[in-house]
């Protein structure tokens, strides 16, 4: 995806060689729509009150930014080398699609120069040309948080408790976090080099299709699934060995940190990430129900120098970020976290033309009722039908009767829990709708009442 894509003239009127064809969504992309979009709101809104609640703002960046910001992930890394949507404007300016969010965050932060700490979360789509499979789009959608502006350990135990309780939150049990120290640039520069001479001793040993990385990107070589090279990386130095005096106090106030919120954590020394940014302390959390391919649900850790490096002062971070759609994959492997149910609380049927209906959904909606109707003037079989359909608890009729005397038919349908209770339909005036309404909620809503055997111990 590199070079600079010239652009296509636009077919214009007659020739236009997509006429009468129907189109789909690109490769690698979806739509999202109603019920399982609803989904996706509760996620939100449950990150939100965790994000709210540990002191976390909304930041949101574009979702293109010029090439440069993204350049400085690393141009080895196949998110910037390989995966990247690059493409020129009309007044010839190198932009590229966001890979992630993290440069982003840094370059808003190096252009605005806000308070430290400076604390944000993130969401939106982000692109990587990448071949498609479950858990893995060219389009996909990330939460995300960051601290900026401080090098305290107690940052990076607040952004992995904030992940922690998130996932707690939604139900998720089977979600281990993984944790390693990348070190400073001394530890990163001495180990890469112990570790490219190690792998330059066993490149025999390394799969064919992997040996290319030994110089390139030796660090590569220690996530690669395949088995030779996973073989061989099992026996290379440990980057925890080559942690200065400050890093491993730095990493061993992390771990302590974690133990005291009793957050459960394994080092992993072999967790280096696709990402070149990141000094000290990175971590995965990778979901066990999934495909080893696409376990990683969320993945993190230090950056402490591209602030610096996307022309920002000198500013440690730490951050995270998680795959939406993995999150929901996870969650459907362990069953929780279901599509909310989406219902009407009353559902209104017309039987004198509809204006009744218009009226009656506007005025309950601005006092707070979930009401809707059906449109189109349908028969009254037809509205109760989708009275039925929509789960509502209470129907109200209008016909020519009730519009003549100025009143509604309120008929009990069904409990919130969709469980049944007798109750008789009334008429009431017009006036009295609210009230009546709320009553009948409340009778139908109500739990049952005890047994006679239930109240009566043996
Ligand atoms: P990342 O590991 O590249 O890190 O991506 C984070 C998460 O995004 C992954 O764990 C995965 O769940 C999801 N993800 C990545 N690529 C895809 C894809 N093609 N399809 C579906 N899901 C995907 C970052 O992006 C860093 N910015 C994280 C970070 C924040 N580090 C520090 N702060």
């Amino acid at each position: 995806m590199s070079g600079t894509p010239s652009t296509p003239a636009r077919p214009s009127g007659g020739d236009d060689p997509t006429a009468g064809k129907s189109f789909r969504t690109p490769i690698g992309t979806h739509d999202l729509a109603p019920p399982e979009s609803g989904r996706w709101v509760a996620l939100l809104g449950t990150f939100i009150g965790a994000a709210d609640r540990a002191g976390f703002g909304y930041l949101q960046t574009p979702i293109f930014e010029d090439i440069g910001v993204f350049s400085r992930i690393g141009e080895g890394t196949d998110v910037v080398g390989k995966e990247m949507y690059e493409f020129a404007d009309r007044s010839d300016r190198r932009l590229a699609l966001r890979p992630e969010g993290t440069a982003s965050v840094c370059r808003a932060f190096a252009q605005h120069r806000p308070t430290t700490p400076w604390k944000v979360w993130y969401q939106g789509p982000f692109f990587r040309y990448e071949a498609p499979q479950a858990g893995r789009y060219r389009q996909f959608h990330q939460i995300g948080a960051e601290t900026l502006g401080t090098d305290d350990p107690d940052a990076d135990v607040e952004i992995i408790a904030l992940t922690a309780e998130f996932f707690g939150a939604i139900g998720l049990q089977r979600v281990p976090l993984l944790l390693n120290s990348m070190g400073d640039a001394d530890t990163r520069l001495a180990y890469g080099e112990a570790l490219t001479s190690y792998l330059q001793r066993r490149a025999a040993d390394v799969d064919p299709a992997d040996r290319d990385k030994i110089e390139r990107h030796p660090l590569r070589i220690l996530d690669s699934k395949r088995a030779a090279t996973a073989a061989v990386a099992a026996e290379a130095p440990q980057i925890t060995d080559f942690l200065s005096g400050e890093t491993a106090a730095h990493f061993e106030r992390v771990r302590a940190g974690l133990d005291a919120l009793g957050i459960e954590h394994a080092v992993e020394p072999k967790l280096v990430r696709g990402l070149d940014y990141y000094t000290r302390t990175t971590f995965e959390f990778r979901a066990a129900s999934l495909d080893a391919a696409q376990d990683t649900i969320c993945g993190g850790g230090r950056y402490n120098g591209l602030v610096e490096a996307l022309g920002g002062p000198p500013t440690p971070g730490i951050g995270f970020a998680l795959g939406i759609e993995r999150l929901l994959l996870a969650c459907d492997a362990e069953g929780v976290f279901d599509v909310p149910a989406q219902r009407a609380e009353v559902w209104v049927i017309d039987t004198a033309g509809g204006a009744a209906a218009r009226d009656l959904t506007h005025q309950l909606r601005s006092v707070g009722v979930r009401a809707d109707r059906a449109f189109d003037d349908r028969s009254i079989r037809a509205q109760m039908r989708a009275a039925d359909r929509s789960g509502a608890e209470i129907a109200l009729i209008v016909g020519t009767d009730e519009i003549d005397a100025g009143t509604v038919t309120v008929r009990p349908l069904r409990r919130a829990d969709g469980g049944s209770r007798d109750m008789p339909q009334q008429t009431v005036p017009r006036s009295e709708l609210l009230v009546t309404l709320r009553t009948v909620f409340d009778v139908l809503n109500a739990p049952a009442p005890a047994s006679a055997d239930s109240s009566n111990p043996a």
